[in-house]
């Protein structure tokens, strides 16, 4: 995996995989780290350490990479990754990375990446949400609410793919966040 949208990616899928139909995605910078929070409602995980590459639930491959991947692209700029089981159902994932390090690998585009993921899994709910600096969170984005006012064959127009890239790029650049170029 190139960059950090890549992770990002993977660990959306990982939520898809586990059955997730709801999927909250915080983001924020914190102390000058770039952090994510991600919450779904999917199966949840054993007790095991999935962040160890041997553990995982793929049928292919007997290695799973993303997890270990991330973790250790974290922790090599001082940043870390934490999994577990939510009180209610499914999965919280955290991590924060010094996307300023030398050793960070790039950010890639991470507008394209909720994009992606949201023309991917068209029944699974994206909910994505900054968080400002006074902590409070806005939301920038609800997959659910816009299929609830576009048709599936709005949905597939350029313009309409296009102006959902442009709207959660935008809010990014609100606290900083430029979705091609990393903090700025
Ligand atoms: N959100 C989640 N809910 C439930 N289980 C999860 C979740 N995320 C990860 N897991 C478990 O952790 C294992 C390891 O995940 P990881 O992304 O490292 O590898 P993978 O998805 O199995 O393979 P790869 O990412 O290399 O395609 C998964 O196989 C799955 O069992
Ligand atoms: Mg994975």
């Amino acid at each position: 995996m190139k960059d950090l949208a890549d992770h990002l990616f993977d660990i959306l899928e990982n939520s898809v995989k586990a059955a997730a139909t709801e999927v909250k995605i915080i983001l924020g910078i914190k102390d000058k780290l770039f952090f994510c929070k991600i919450e779904d409602d999917g199966s949840g995980i054993k007790d095991e350490d999935v962040t160890d590459p041997f553990v995982t639930s793929r049928k292919t491959r007997k290695v799973g990479l993303g997890l270990p991947l991330l973790k250790r692209a974290a922790e090599s700029t001082g940043g870390s990754l934490q999994i577990y089981n939510s009180e209610k159902r499914g999965v919280i994932l955290e991590f924060k990375i010094d996307i300023a390090h030398i050793d960070a690998k790039p950010f890639g585009d991470i507008a394209r990446t909720f994009v992606d993921a949201i023309y991917s899994w068209p029944k699974v709910s994206f909910d994505i949400f900054i968080q400002k600096k006074n902590n409070k969170k806005l939301s920038i984005f609800n997959s659910k609410k816009i299929r609830e006012i576009v048709s599936y064959s709005e949905m597939q127009q350029k313009e309409v793919r296009d102006f959902i890239y442009d709207s959660i790029d935008r809010e990014l650049k609100k606290i900083k966040i430029d979705s091609q170029f990393g903090m700025f």
